[in-house]
């Protein structure tokens, strides 16, 4: 139970690897704040699983693109819990092209969820954190260090995420709080195999790269949830401002580059 006592909000928790984080988390103790933006329904299950595992669920619906909504959501957090020990800002969503085919609309709200959003959530945070050894975790993408077809966009956002990532945990280091990400790679999400053409075009994948990278297995959201709670404790207090590659040594074989689909 390393997170007895501790308040937790996930953005992005209602789906994928940020619904483990938050069952993760919540299975060691913590409360957890259910961010989400659209699905209502998956955000309850998450809040049942949470119950069930014998913590407590605050359900917190804002779209994290929208400064104002943030903002909003924080004042209900501090209403709720009055205080906040971890963040994790996981949520994303882009628009899955060639860059020469981005409208500026699409630029801005990739940018406004991950990079505004992401800074107004740790603007928030940090009042709510004080004195109590604050961790956020910010998580990147495989697109941020290896080209993937359609992922520039979204690639761009990551890779200011991660640099952000190093300059926050300078900026907060002196009030006690660490700051890190983590890089996912491939993890098996209903979204990534939506992007990658569909199941079985993932499960192709899968069969065709998989087996040539040293894990020798898919990613699960499960695997990104142990090392955000690693993050998140007191194990990883000498770690600050990394970005951590969590891909099962997918990136450094040498098959990286084929794509789903
Ligand atoms: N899966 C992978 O292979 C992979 C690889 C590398 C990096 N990542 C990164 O890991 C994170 C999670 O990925 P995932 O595959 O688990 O994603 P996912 O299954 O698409 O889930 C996305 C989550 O973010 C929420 N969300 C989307 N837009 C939002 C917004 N504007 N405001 C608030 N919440 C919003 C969704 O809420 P609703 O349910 O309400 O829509 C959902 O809970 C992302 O940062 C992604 O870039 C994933």
């Amino acid at each position: 139970m390393r997170f007895a006592n501790k308040v937790a909000l996930i953005t992005g928790s209602s789906r994928g690897i940020g619904r483990a984080i938050a069952l993760r988390l919540a299975s060691e103790g913590a409360r957890i704040g259910v961010n989400y933006r659209r699905n209502a329904a998956e955000a309850e299950a998450v809040a049942a699983g949470i119950a069930q595992r014998g913590s407590e669920a605050l359900l917190l619906q804002a779209d994290m693109s929208d400064a104002e909504a943030v903002r909003a959501m924080f004042r209900q957090v501090k209403k709720t819990f009055g205080c906040l020990d971890i963040l994790v800002a996981n949520a994303a969503a882009t628009a899955f092209r060639p860059l020469l085919r981005q409208g500026e609309h699409n630029v801005t709200r990739t940018f406004d969820l991950t990079i505004t959003g992401t800074l107004v959530a740790v603007q928030e945070a940090v009042p709510l954190m004080a004195g109590r050894q604050g961790k956020i975790v910010t998580i990147s993408g495989i697109d941020s260090l290896r080209m993937l077809a359609g992922h520039g966009l979204l690639g761009a956002a990551k890779a200011a995420l991660e640099n952000m990532t190093m300059y926050l945990a300078h900026e907060l280091g002196p009030r006690g709080i660490a700051v890190n990400g983590i890089n996912p790679g491939l993890i098996r999400t209903d979204s990534a195999q939506m992007y990658a053409g569909g199941e079985a075009a993932y499960a192709q994948y899968e069969r065709d790269v998989i087996p040539q990278t040293p894990a020798g297995r898919t990613g699960r959201p499960e695997d990104i949830a142990a090392v955000a709670a690693f993050l998140c404790s007191e194990d990883a207090d000498f770690i600050r401002g990394q970005t951590l590659l969590v891909d099962g040594g997918l990136l450094s074989s040498s098959i990286a580059s084929r794509e789903p689909a």
